[in-house]
């Protein structure tokens, strides 16, 4: 069957119906609806924060979506050529049905990857199609890996404006031989992220499923200006460090209607590692979550760190569910970090079957290597968590600052726990926090002393919130 034979007969239908409802009208009119009817059904319109003057498919470039042939090499010179329209308008590349085989490509800038409907790019599973690329400086060596880390899948270097968009089509890392060697101790290198875009201002990652990565899914690094929203993130809940999303080092981020089923972290801020990170110095800050659906049983909803050495700040998270996850939104760092966590907002968390509603810890002790400072202790202040409903919950709260240095400014309000019956009997731990509560059950630990207040939550918008979306098209009778 032909890949379009579906929708031209739709088409086919439509036009037919409409023919035959406007046979009462005047012709002219009739016409032009036929126009409009028939622009509208032979074009693919999607939202984008720009769109391009110049469009491509894969297949122009030697692509074949057989799911055996490699299109490295397709994808690698379609964006080299494309990339020459950068300063004329820009360019999309668009990838029709099919399944394509690829190792890893550069994006470029004033440019959009659209994957249609039925669209799967499949990661190659051959190690040297992912080259070996430099480290991350705000890491320092990465995670103690001697040969330095994978390039990802698709990579985004020092650009402007780049959209990776599509009508729900797929990019699968086919993650299972990494999980497999990793898990063996056997590499001596990080292995890729599914989607890595470093230095880069206006990104958009939208309306497309992410499934099987080898590592992390979607990594912003020193990016500004992103919009992710209306993604899929699909992993098996056992397999290691398939975090969904991790802004990295990041400035004004909104994620919105994302669910993400993964065996780590759903969603994870970070900032950088130890005295690299403290070194390099950039936080991530004016971060919005919105409408996130999580499912991670052994790991967080949202984590906070544990690399957070550049700082964390001004987090805005509401309308968030978990259902069968570790804990909620959870903070973690420990002496050697550096750094500061502060000014987070969470409000209208929906949890069902939570080992943990409220974790917070300082003692989460991996470091990149014996170099850190531990006298480097991170300042953790204002965090503000409300209107929480939670059921079959084993403990509510855990929260422990260090000694020295007591994380400060909790506040909890309007919060309901239910616990499940293997909840243990001490529901609240805290040492060294302090702060307030109110309206929360169980009864708070004494850390936590009742305040008649609300806890605050911004009423402004941040920029990011207020991007305007244009509506962008490509015409389907060109492919
Ligand atoms: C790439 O760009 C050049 C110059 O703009 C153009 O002439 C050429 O046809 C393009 N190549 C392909 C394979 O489309
Ligand atoms: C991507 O671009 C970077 C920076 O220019 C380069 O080092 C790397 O080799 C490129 N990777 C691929 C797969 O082309
Ligand atoms: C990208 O930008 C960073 C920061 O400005 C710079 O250090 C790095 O060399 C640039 N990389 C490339 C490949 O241009
Ligand atoms: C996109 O595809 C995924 C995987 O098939 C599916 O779970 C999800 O519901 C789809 N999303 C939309 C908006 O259609
Ligand atoms: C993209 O996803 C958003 C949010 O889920 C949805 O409102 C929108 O209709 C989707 N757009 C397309 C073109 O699929
Ligand atoms: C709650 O505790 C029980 C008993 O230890 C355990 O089996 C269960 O997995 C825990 N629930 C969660 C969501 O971790
Ligand atoms: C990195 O090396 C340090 C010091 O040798 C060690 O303590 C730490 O566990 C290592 N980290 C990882 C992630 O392997
Ligand atoms: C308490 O939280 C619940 C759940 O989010 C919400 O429905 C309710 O309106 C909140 N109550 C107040 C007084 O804000
Ligand atoms: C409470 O937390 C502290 C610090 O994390 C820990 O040492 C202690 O064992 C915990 N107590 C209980 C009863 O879980």
């Amino acid at each position: 069957m032909s890949l379009y034979s579906k929708n031209s007969q739709l088409n086919i239908l439509v036009i037919f119906s409409i023919l035959i409802l406007v046979g009462s009208l005047s012709l002219p009119i009739a016409e032009s609806r036929n126009v409009q009817i028939l622009k509208r059904k032979t074009t693919i319109d999607y939202p984008a924060i720009s769109c391009r003057k110049h469009t491509a498919v894969l297949t122009e470039f030697g692509g074949v979506g057989d799911g055996k042939t490699l299109n490295t090499k397709a994808f690698q010179s379609a964006i080299a050529n494309l990339s020459q329209h950068a300063s004329d308008g820009g360019a999309q590349l668009i990838v029709p049905p099919g399944k394509w085989l690829t190792g890893s490509f550069n994006l470029t800038s004033h440019f959009t990857l659209f994957l249609q409907e039925g669209a799967v790019l499949l990661a190659s599973q051959n190690e040297a199609d992912f080259p070996i690329i430099d480290i991350l400086p705000s890491y320092g060596r990465e995670q103690n890996f001697s040969d330095g880390r994978y390039a990802s899948l698709i990579i985004g270097m020092n650009l402007t404006d780049v959209v990776i968009t599509g009508n729900n089509g797929t990019i699968d890392g086919q993650g299972a031989p990494w999980w497999e060697k990793y898990k063996k101790g056997l590499f001596k290198a990080t292995r890729p992220f599914l989607i890595e875009i470093l230095h880069t201002s206006q990104l958009q990652i939208s309306n497309i499923t992410l499934t099987n990565s080898p590592s992390w899914h979607v990594h912003p690094i020193y990016c500004s200006n992103v919009v992710i929203e209306g993604v899929t993130i699909l992993a098996p809940v056992e397999v290691p460090n398939t975090d969904g999303i991790n802004p990295d080092s990041c400035t004004n981020v909104r994620i919105e209607d994302v669910y993400i089923v993964s065996g780590d972290d759903c969603i994870a801020i970070k900032s950088g590692w130890d005295q690299y990170g403290i070194k390099y110095g950039m936080p991530t800050q004016h971060l919005v979550i919105r409408r996130l659906t999580c499912i991670s049983p052994d790991s967080a909803t949202i984590a906070l760190g544990s690399e957070m050495s550049g700082g964390i700040q001004d987090v805005r998270a509401e309308d968030i569910t978990a259902i069968n996850t570790q804990s909620a939104v959870r903070i973690k760092t420990a002496p050697g970090r550096g750094g500061y966590i502060k000014d987070i907002f969470v409000r209208r968390m929906t949890l069902k079957t939570m080992k943990y509603v409220f974790w917070v810890s300082g003692a989460y002790k991996t470091h990149v290597d014996n170099g850190y400072d531990p006298n480097a202790l991170a300042e953790i202040n204002n965090i503000n968590y409300r209107d929480i409903v939670a059921e079959n919950v084993n403990i509510t709260g855990s929260l422990s600052g260090f000694e020295k240095d007591p994380f400060t400014g909790f506040c909890i309000s309007n919060a309901t726990i239910t616990l499940s019956e293997t909840a243990k009997k001490v529901q609240w731990n805290c040492t060294y926090i302090e702060g307030v509560s109110n309206n929360v059950t169980p009864k708070p630990c004494d850390l936590l002393p009742q305040k008649d207040t609300r806890c605050s939550f911004p009423e402004d918008k941040l920029p990011i919130e207020t991007v305007p979306m244009k509506t962008c098209s490509f015409k389907k009778l060109f492919l």
